[in-house]
C-alpha cells in the first residue's frame, strides 16, 4: 500500500487511462507498433510545434541520442564536458571510444564554466559537450565562441531543458545537435523515451538512419548504427502527455514560488532564482546547504529528511569525475573541479512535481527551516 506521507522526489505525469485505451484500441486495429509509425511521424511533427525547433528525431531513451550524435556528428579524440550530471552524458563519450576532458562549473547555474574550456583544448579535441544542467540555460553564445574559434562541435545533452526558452527562441537551438530525455522522471515523459534535435534535414535524415541499424533504404546500410526507434505505444502516450504538459509546468512553478518563498530567510540554504528572460520548465529544485551558517550538513539535512519520509536526492552527487570509469582520467583531479565539489557535496534536489500539495511543501519548509 502506499505510504500517504512519503513524497518522493518526483512522481509521473501521467496520461488519463481512458484517452490511451483509446489509442491503444486504434493501435491494435492497425497492427503497427514501431517503425516509424503513424503516431510516431505525429508526434515529431507536434514536439517540433511545441519546441519551436525545425527538425527532431524520437528515441526510446535519453541515452541513446547522446551516443547517436557523437556518431552523426563523427566526433573522435576528446571532448570537453562537465562532471556536474547525471552519468549518461559522459558514458555515451565513453560507448564511443571518445576521452572525457572535464572542465569546472559556474556555481550561479551549475553548468559548465566557458572561461575553463580554452585551457582544455588540445589538438585531439573535436568537441564540448556541455548541459543544461536541471534547465538551467547554458552561456550558449560563449560556448559557440570558442568552438567556433577552434572549429569545434557543440553537442548539448539537454535532457533537463524540455521547453526551456531564452529571449523567445528554444534553447534547443543552441550548438550543433541537442538531446532531450522523456524519462518518467521528467517535466516531460514518454515512460522511457528521448529525441534527437537538429537544424537541418541532412543530419536528421543521418540520424534517422544511425537509428535504425543504419539502414538507409531496404538493402543500404551506411553505418553501424543502433536499435534507438520509438514504439508506437510511447509516441501514443507522448501525444497526450504533450497537452497536459503546460498545466504541469505551471504547477512546478507555484511549488519552486512557494519553496522560495519558504525559504528565502532559512540562514545557510540557497537555491536558484528565474533567470530574467529564460522561460524555466521548473524540472527541479536544488537547495545547497552551507553547513556553518545552517548548522547541520547536507548529509545530516538529507537524511532528517528521510526518516520523515520526505525523498529528496543528491543530484549530482557523486560527480561523474569520481565513478570508477573516469577518476583516473588526468582531469578528474579535485583541484580542478573545485566548484563541481562544492555543488556536489552541499545539494539536495527537494521533491519537484505537478502533484504536490501546498500542504506538502509546507511541511517541507518547516522541517528544513
Ligand atoms: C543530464 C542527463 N543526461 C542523460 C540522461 C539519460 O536519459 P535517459 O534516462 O532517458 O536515458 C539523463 C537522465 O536521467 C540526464 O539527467
Amino acid at each position: 500500500m502506499e505510504d500517504k506521507n512519503k513524497i518522493l522526489v518526483t512522481s509521473p505525469l501521467l496520461p488519463s487511462l481512458n484517452e490511451l485505451q483509446s489509442y491503444l484500441e486504434r493501435i491494435w486495429e492497425d497492427k503497427w507498433l514501431t517503425n516509424n509509425g503513424k503516431y510516431h511521424q505525429e508526434l515529431e511533427k507536434a514536439l517540433c510545434e511545441y519546441l519551436k525547433v525545425p527538425y527532431i528525431s524520437l528515441f526510446t531513451n535519453g541515452t541513446l541520442p547522446l551516443i547517436v550524435a557523437l556518431q552523426a556528428m563523427r566526433i573522435t579524440g576528446e571532448v570537453i564536458t562537465t562532471p556536474y550530471s547525471f552519468v549518461a552524458t559522459t558514458h555515451a563519450l565513453w560507448w564511443n571510444g571518445i576521452k572525457p576532458v572535464f572542465v569546472d562549473i559556474d556555481l550561479a547555474t551549475g553548468n559548465m564554466d566557458p572561461q575553463k574550456i580554452e585551457a582544455a583544448i588540445t589538438p585531439k579535441t573535436t568537441a564540448i559537450m556541455p548541459v543544461h544542467v536541471y534547465g538551467n540555460p547554458c552561456d550558449t553564445e560563449a560556448i559557440q565562441s570558442i568552438a567556433d574559434k577552434y572549429g569545434l562541435k557543440v553537442i548539448y545533452d539537454a535532457a533537463h531543458a524540455f521547453g526551456v526558452e531564452q529571449n523567445g527562441k528554444s534553447i534547443l537551438e543552441a550548438g550543433d545537435i541537442s538531446t532531450l530525455s522523456f524519462h518518467a522522471t521528467k517535466t516531460y515523459n514518454t515512460i522511457e523515451g528521448g529525441a534527437l534535435i537538429c537544424h537541418d534535414a541532412k543530419t536528421k535524415e543521418r540520424i534517422d538512419y544511425l537509428k535504425n541499424f543504419g539502414f538507409a533504404g531496404e538493402t543500404t546500410v551506411i553505418a553501424p548504427g543502433i536499435n534507438g526507434k520509438m514504439d508506437e505505444l510511447r509516441a501514443a502516450y507522448g501525444l497526450l502527455n504533450l497537452k497536459q504538459v503546460d498545466n504541469a509546468i505551471e504547477a512546478r512553478k507555484r511549488v519552486a514560488l512557494a519553496y522560495r518563498a519558504g525559504l528565502k530567510n532559512t540562514k545557510g540554504i540557497s537555491f536558484f532564482e528565474d533567470v530574467p528572460n529564460v522561460k524555466s520548465n521548473y524540472s527541479y529544485f536544488p537547495i545547497f546547504i552551507d553547513a556553518k551558517e545552517y548548522g547541520i550538513t547536507r548529509d545530516e539535512l538529507y537524511f532528517r529528511l528521510k526518516e520523515e519520509k520526505i525523498l529528496g536526492r543528491r543530484y549530482f552527487y557523486p560527480l561523474i569525475s569520481e565513478f570508477s570509469t573516469y577518476k583516473e582520467l588526468p582531469s578528474s583531479t579535485r583541484n580542478n573541479l573545485l566548484n563541481a565539489h562544492k555543488m556536489a557535496d552541499n545539494v539536495i534536489c527537494l521533491p519537484m512535481h505537478q502533484g504536490l500539495t501546498d500542504e506538502d511543501v509546507l511541511r517541507i519548509i518547516q522541517i528544513i527551516n
